[in-house]
């Protein structure tokens, strides 16, 4: 047993040295990125009422998206807008940029306490996907 859990750290560290040895700072934030979009999907059908409430899902989705708003403002170093759909605004107008990513994580705080039925999901999640779209209007290419 101690054998196998040696064996699972070793091969869970190996990887990890793969992943940053062959990725970017480019291709790790817009990873981060895709997760959250591919989270708050499932969650968006809940809100309109094409699934049921699926409360763990929700509260997961929002831990992510704490955990990544945290995370991604040290993502974009100067020079890394090449390959990316930044746009020059993200470094131009840092502070604010930044912002957003405060914005989002304490959008995201409020909804994890206040979500517990349907109700609270409808009146306190829409209010996290607006702080995505406000940053991606200013900072972000229009694909
Ligand atoms: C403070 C600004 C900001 C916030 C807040 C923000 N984004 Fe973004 N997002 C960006 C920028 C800038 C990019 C482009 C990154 C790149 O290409 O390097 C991006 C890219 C993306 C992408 C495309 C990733 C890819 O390459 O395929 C998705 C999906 C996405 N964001 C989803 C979200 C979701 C969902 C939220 C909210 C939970 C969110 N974003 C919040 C700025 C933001």
């Amino acid at each position: 047993m101690i054998r196998r859990l040696l064996l699972a750290a070793v091969l869970a560290a190996s990887t990890v040295s793969v992943v940053s040895a062959t990725s970017n700072v480019v291709e790790e934030r817009e990873g981060l990125f895709k997760a959250m979009g591919r989270e708050a999907r499932p969650v968006g059908a809940m809100l309109k009422g094409e699934a049921p409430l699926d409360l763990p899902k929700v509260q997961a989705t929002l831990d992510l998206i704490i955990k990544n708003a945290q995370a991604l403002p040290a993502m974009f170093p100067a020079g890394s807008q090449a390959d990316s759909d930044a746009l020059p605004t993200v470094w131009e107008r840092n502070d604010e940029f930044k912002a957003l990513f405060v914005k989002l994580g304490e959008e995201a705080a409020k909804a994890r306490v206040a979500i517990t039925d349907d109700a609270s999901l409808k009146a306190n999640f829409p209010s996290v996907i607006r702080a995505c779209g406000t940053c991606h209007q200013t900072f972000r290419k229009k694909s």
